[in-house]
């Protein structure tokens, strides 16, 4: 498994690389607008110069053509940007056109196994199941990790699954024993995922072990 970053906020990009486990940034409209970013253009360029990997940056048009438009300057921004684009029937007339140009994307808000193939048939390069929003409403989103997952490997399918809308640790544990190549995390889930009291516990005991000998022997 993969670690992303799902966020568009520099300070915790740098944290993340500092701990040495992320391999890309996703972000999305939300995220950015989070951020109060006047150049999206800029932002996204300068995510992909702190980032050895990909980084996803999605159009806002709702028709092909003009998610096309949107695209291309994307990608000419920076040869690690990905293009997001939503799993609609205009979205996947844009991978298409897009992947024809060598333009890597990613199909995100995908709901269902079926979604997935459709997004593997017109060419993305990834696409984003999210799992957090189908917990949410009282389906069972690791379980669609595992269908994709299953599916693809049956169906000898290269297209990339990156678990989204990952809410807490379990599910960062649960899509990589689904078969999701990348999971994409908040911050504070990277954070979580390190962290377990007994380690905390183990390091201030050897600490307190260390000093009571070094004062004894000093
Ligand atoms: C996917 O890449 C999205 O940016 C993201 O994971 C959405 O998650 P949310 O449901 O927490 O907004």
């Amino acid at each position: 498994l993969r670690f992303f970053l799902d966020t568009a906020n520099l300070e915790e990009i740098r944290a993340g690389l500092r701990m040495g486990v992320v391999s890309g940034v996703t972000t999305n409209p939300t995220l950015v607008a989070r951020e109060g970013v006047a150049d999206f253009h800029g932002h996204v360029r300068t995510i992909a110069e702190l980032v050895e990997g990909p980084v996803s940056a999605e159009v806002l048009a709702l028709d092909l053509e003009g998610m096309v438009e949107e695209a291309r300057p994307l990608a000419a921004l920076h040869p690690q940007v990905v293009v997001k684009v939503p799993l609609t029937c205009e979205g996947l007339g844009a991978v298409r056109v897009l992947s024809r140009e060598g333009i890597r994307t990613n199909v995100t808000l995908v709901f269902s196994p079926q979604q997935a193939l459709l997004a593997a048939a017109a060419g993305a390069t990834y696409v984003s199941p999210f799992v957090g929003r189908l917990d949410d409403v009282g389906e069972d989103g690791s379980g669609l990790v595992r269908d994709i997952a299953s599916t693809f490997r049956v169906q000898s399918i290269g297209t990339q699954i990156i678990a989204a809308s990952v809410r807490h640790p379990r599910h960062v544990a649960e899509a990589a024993a689904a078969g999701a190549h990348i999971a994409t995390l908040p911050y504070k889930v990277l954070k979580q995922l390190s962290v377990h009291p007994l380690t905390e516990a183990g390091i201030r005991r050897f600490l307190e072990d260390w000093e009571a000998t070094a004062r004894h022997h000093g």
